[in-house]
């Protein structure tokens, strides 16, 4: 069995960090997105996995290198522009030959790992097994209508959910998947919906199973969920400090501090993770807040939010609830008048008491 692991995309919902970088490298408690879903194939006992790329390939390829790192041979496979999941299944038929494989959406982050799915998709063998979340808004996702158990219909982004089911990022298919994606029509947004070809092989008659996981699963494709997903991953560590803590510091709960990195008069309460090289100065460093490495925080406060690297926060009180991109620099100034004094990139998004 392989893995094919979707990393391209423009990741809209998430700009402006993704004008400059991979939505699949947003780090999640201080580890890229891309690596979670990496490790978890590892686990369920595949080892050759494709990537497929798009724009942001160099800095995906930068990251994951040959995949040795993560126990995997990674295969690289570009995809010219993104026109769809099922696209992608296309373009990936040399890689994959006729091999069963797990296809894994990059930005999908399944806490509980793949291995369980895996096996049952090997035991059972139907011609696809496809995973389904309860979500609150199911009008994001691809949506399922069930009967008796069994998959009637699959939309895509439906205005009128059929259900509260949508389609988990991680599918298992056989190679009748092939035969699906050469017959359907873009969608109404331009892509060969992967949510269509499956429907194709309900329609054929081929087995397709669902399976409703009960596990916490995200879509990390927009802010609330990037810090939701930072929030679910940081309660599970455990504290660690590798860096130096001085006498006039307090940590409180679980935090893991890296190697080189430094807290110096400060209060950091966990779950909270401070990435490599990365400096604290006389500031609170608040629960489930991940700050990436080479990063400078003095005189501020930060609660709940997602740091960037090599980011320098300079006498800001206070921030939460935010994503803060690679060298941002926030800092308190004491020129008149007082105000604010902005270079903001595209699409940012900035909110103000
Ligand atoms: C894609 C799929 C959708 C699925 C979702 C899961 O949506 O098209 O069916 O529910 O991933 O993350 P996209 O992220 O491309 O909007």
């Amino acid at each position: 069995m392989k893995g094919l692991v979707l990393s391209g995309g423009k990741g809209t919902r998430l700009r402006p960090i993704t004008h400059t970088s991979a939505k699949q490298l947003i780090p999640i408690a201080n580890k890229p997105v891309l690596f979670y879903v990496l490790e978890h194939i590892k686990e369920a006992g595949i080892n050759e996995v494709g990537i497929v790329v798009g724009e942001t390939k160099r800095e995906v390829m930068e990251a994951v290198g040959d995949g040795s790192k993560f126990g995997l041979k990674v295969t690289y496979i570009e995809q010219e522009a993104p026109l769809g999941l099922a696209h992608a299944v296309k373009i990936s038929r040399d890689f994959l030959k006729n091999e069963d494989f797990v296809m894994f959406l990059g930005d999908n982050l399944v806490k509980d790992g793949i291995k369980s799915f895996v096996n049952e998709f090997k035991k059972e063998k139907p011609n696809s097994l496809i995973l389904l979340a309860r979500v609150p808004e199911p009008q994001r996702f691809g949506v399922a209508e069930l009967s008796d158990g069994k998959i009637v219909r699959l939309v895509e982004k439906p205005q009128v959910p059929p259900s509260d089911l949508a389609l988990v990022g991680v599918y298992l298919f056989d190679k009748n998947i092939f035969e699906a994606v050469e017959n359907i029509k873009p969608s109404f947004r331009g892509e060969l919906e992967i949510t269509d070809a499956i429907q194709y092989l309900i329609d054929k008659g081929y087995h397709v199973k669902p399976h409703i996981i009960e596990g916490w699963w995200k879509d990390t494709g927009k802010l609330d969920d990037i810090l939701e997903a930072n929030r679910i991953m940081l309660s599970e560590i455990k504290g660690k400090v590798k860096g130096k803590v001085d006498g006039e510091s307090k940590i409180v709960g679980e935090v893991v501090i890296e190697k080189g990195a430094e807290v110096i008069r400060s209060i950091i309460r966990g779950p909270a993770i401070i990435g490599e090289d990365s400096r604290i100065v006389d500031s609170y460093i608040g629960p489930f807040t991940s700050i990436y490495y080479q990063t400078e925080i003095i005189k501020s406060e930060v609660e709940h939010s997602v740091i960037l690297e090599k980011v320098k926060l300079k006498g800001v009180v206070r921030l939460e609830d935010s994503l803060i991109g690679k060298a941002v620099t926030i800092s308190k100034s004491p020129r008149r008048p007082k105000a604010f004094r902005l270079l903001v990139g595209d699409q940012s998004n900035i909110e103000i008491p």
